[in-house]
């Protein structure tokens, strides 16, 4: 073990991955490599909470897992597992609900979206619970996310402070580490909504694994704005603002520079800059990704995990002595 500091972050196993969980996490995830001691964890229990196929979570975890690894998560100084193979995510929850009160679940947006989409029932109502424990069962000081996870975070902070306070210091209180520039990719098809896994329309979101054709099709009809001036006004320009953030985030150059570029290219000119830089940005990660088996996923899921049970059974010891379960 180093003394560093840890990371760590989940991602569920539903859908195809897209461009947004890139921009906003994904990325992040492969940069604090470098500094921190990281942990990275596919949500398949998060994954239960909405009504889903078997077939299609044992596929989507894999998938998933093999797309962070083309990302570039480097399972010699990263962990990559899946959250059921480590069942002590589990059992903190039960203990974090003990002392998370019902009005602050019932205050998290992202519930009410789900719950008024697919149905209420106690998994997606706890979500947050056990994505607290997640977090807390490692004792990370930091999570990387994309700005719809804050809240989730907070609820995650307060839980951390509520139990130290309760039962003697125990958790680091963990920090988001959100983009400054990314952490809300807006959908193609509709710039006032974001860019989802979920959403019916796939031609509202770029997947990872999408064609140059598609790619290149989608951002051409991505909806845009009135007026004809490419510039930066979210709220004016969702649009055409979003694609900004897209860009930038592929092109490596901020979006002052790409705004002083293409303010008077017209729509059309900068559409098909904003896929280019899309294609090409994806390529390597596409290489990656097809040349990865599933065997050597699975390989590295399972070496992850068992270093991870033992960090979490740590943490449970700890946890189990401080509650009176020992
Ligand atoms: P999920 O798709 O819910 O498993 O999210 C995985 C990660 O991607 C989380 O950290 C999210 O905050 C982030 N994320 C999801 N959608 C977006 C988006 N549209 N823009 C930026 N980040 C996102
Ligand atoms: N709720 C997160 C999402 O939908 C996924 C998640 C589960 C997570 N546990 C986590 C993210 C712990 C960060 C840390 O994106």
């Amino acid at each position: 073990m180093t003394d560093r500091k840890r990371v760590f972050s989940g991602i569920q196993p539903t859908g195809n991955i897209h461009i947004g969980n890139y921009i906003g996490a994904g990325r992040n995830y492969v940069t604090l490599q470098e500094e921190y001691e990281t942990i990275y964890c596919v949500v398949d229990l998060h994954a239960m909470t909405v009504p889903y196929d078997p077939k299609d979570l044992r596929a989507g975890k894999i998938n998933v897992a093999k797309m962070l690894l083309a990302m570039g998560i480097d399972p010699e100084r990263s962990l990559l597992y899946n959250q059921s193979d480590v069942p002590h995510h589990a059992e903190l929850s039960w203990i974090l609900g003990t002392i998370t009160s019902m009005g602050q679940l019932e205050r998290m947006t992202q519930y009410k979206e789900k719950s008024d989409k697919s149905g209420q029932n106690l998994g997606l109502f706890a979500y947050p619970v056990l994505m607290a424990a997640d977090i807390l069962v490692h004792r990370v000081h930091a999570v990387p996310v994309g700005e719809d996870q804050t809240q989730h975070l907070e609820l995650t902070r307060d839980l951390a402070e509520r139990f130290n306070h309760r039962f003697g210091e125990l958790f680091p209180v963990p920090e988001a580490i959100v983009p400054e520039v990314g952490a809300r990719i807006m959908s193609l098809t509709d710039p006032t909504s974001k860019m989802s896994k979920s959403d019916p329309s796939p031609r509202s979101r770029v997947h990872l694994t999408d064609t140059p054709d598609e790619i290149a099709s989608k951002i051409r009809s991505a909806v845009t704005d009135a007026g004809a001036e490419v510039a930066y006004e979210p709220e004016q320009k969702p649009g055409i603002s979003n694609l900004l953030e897209i860009f930038s985030a592929f092109d490596g150059r901020s979006i002052d520079e790409l705004v002083a570029e293409y303010r008077d290219s017209g729509y059309g000119v900068f559409k098909s800059a904003v896929a280019d830089a899309v294609i090409e940005g994806l390529r390597p990660l596409q290489e990656a990704y097809s040349a990865l088996s599933d065997d050597e996923v699975h390989r590295v899921m399972e070496a992850s995990a068992e270093k991870a049970r033992d960090m979490a059974s740590e943490t449970m010891r700890l946890v189990r002595e401080a509650v009176g379960l020992d």
